[in-house]
């Protein structure tokens, strides 16, 4: 496996496989690698004859006072993750490579980034569509693969590549998780071990809607605030969003009637996680 620093290489790496005929599939990551990035990856293999993951924590996707600066950082562990999953490539450059000084373009994908997280982290989605945006220039992929766990974001890339016309599928990956029902996330190695018990309230607040869907209640209010309330009832979490939207058009709704979006962002102590499950009325 190789990693490659700098956009030359990485051009020059895509030229010779384009000319080899070989297919491209990106799987876009901001490193500290759990199983999630690793399916992603893994599926990737299967599709594609060659997979490069990118591993670069974005600066443009934080804000001021988020958690940038104390990402987790591990290259050598990510390294020996991702070749165990027959990765052929990380994509692995540095800040001022991809925004050397003088930069100033960016994406901006207007409506559907303007609630859930694009609400609490204003300028988040900008910061990731314009470097998914840059991914896909750099790296010409002819897929790339993202979980469902971001499902916002999932939705704005697809609104990216439809709308500029980008000749890349996207797949979507089911949310991976932990055996107690934990979303893999990154930002899980933030957890001390009360913290770790007390966030599977986000998974168990989404099994109670899936429940209660179940039994026949389509009341998109009454789903929430029952969500709402066990959170709630968690000491160590703090509720930031609780959403119920139709799905994928992310508009607001009083009544489930096909496919919902139940999406949400609770802080655990000092860290911020999200999840989602998609409710259907049939
Ligand atoms: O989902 C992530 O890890 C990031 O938002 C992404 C897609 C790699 C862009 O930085």
């Amino acid at each position: 496996m190789k990693i490659i620093e700098t956009i030359k290489e990485m051009r020059e790496f895509v030229t010779e496989a384009q000319r080899q005929g070989q297919s491209i599939g990106l799987v876009p990551t901001m490193g500290s690698l759990h199983e999630g990035h690793l399916t992603l990856m893994q599926r990737a293999k299967q599709v594609c004859d060659i997979v490069v993951t990118s591993i670069f924590i974005n600066p443009t996707q934080f804000g001021p006072n988020e958690d940038f600066a104390k990402y987790p950082r591990d290259l050598t562990g990510d390294s020996k993750k991702a070749a165990s999953v027959g990765v052929e490539v990380i994509f692995h450059p540095q800040a001022a490579e991809m925004y050397p000084e003088g930069y100033s373009s960016f994406i901006e994908v207007e409506g559907i980034t303007g609630k859930l997280c694009g609400l609490s982290r204003p300028g988040h989605f900008r910061g990731v569509a314009t470097v998914v945006n840059k991914l896909f220039n750099i790296v010409q992929p002819n897929m790339a693969f993202f979980g469902q766990k971001d499902a916002q974001q999932v939705l704005v890339l697809q609104r990216m590549v439809a709308d500029l016309n980008m000749n890349i599928t996207l797949e979507v990956v089911p949310i991976v998780r932990e055996a107690d029902g934990l979303a893999m996330s990154s930002r899980n190695a933030f957890l001390s071990a009360e913290e770790r018990r007390a966030a599977l309230v986000l998974s168990r607040s989404l099994k109670l809607a899936e429940e209660l869907v179940a039994q026949g209640e389509d009341n998109a209010l009454k789903i929430r605030s029952q969500v709402m309330a066990e959170i709630q009832a968690e000491e160590l979490a703090d509720c930031e969003y609780v959403e119920v939207y139709n799905y994928p058009l992310l508009q607001g709704i009083t009544a489930i009637t096909g496919k919902a979006l139940l999406a949400l962002a609770v802080r655990i102590g000092k860290t911020r996680l999200i999840d989602n499950t998609i409710l259907e009325v049939k």
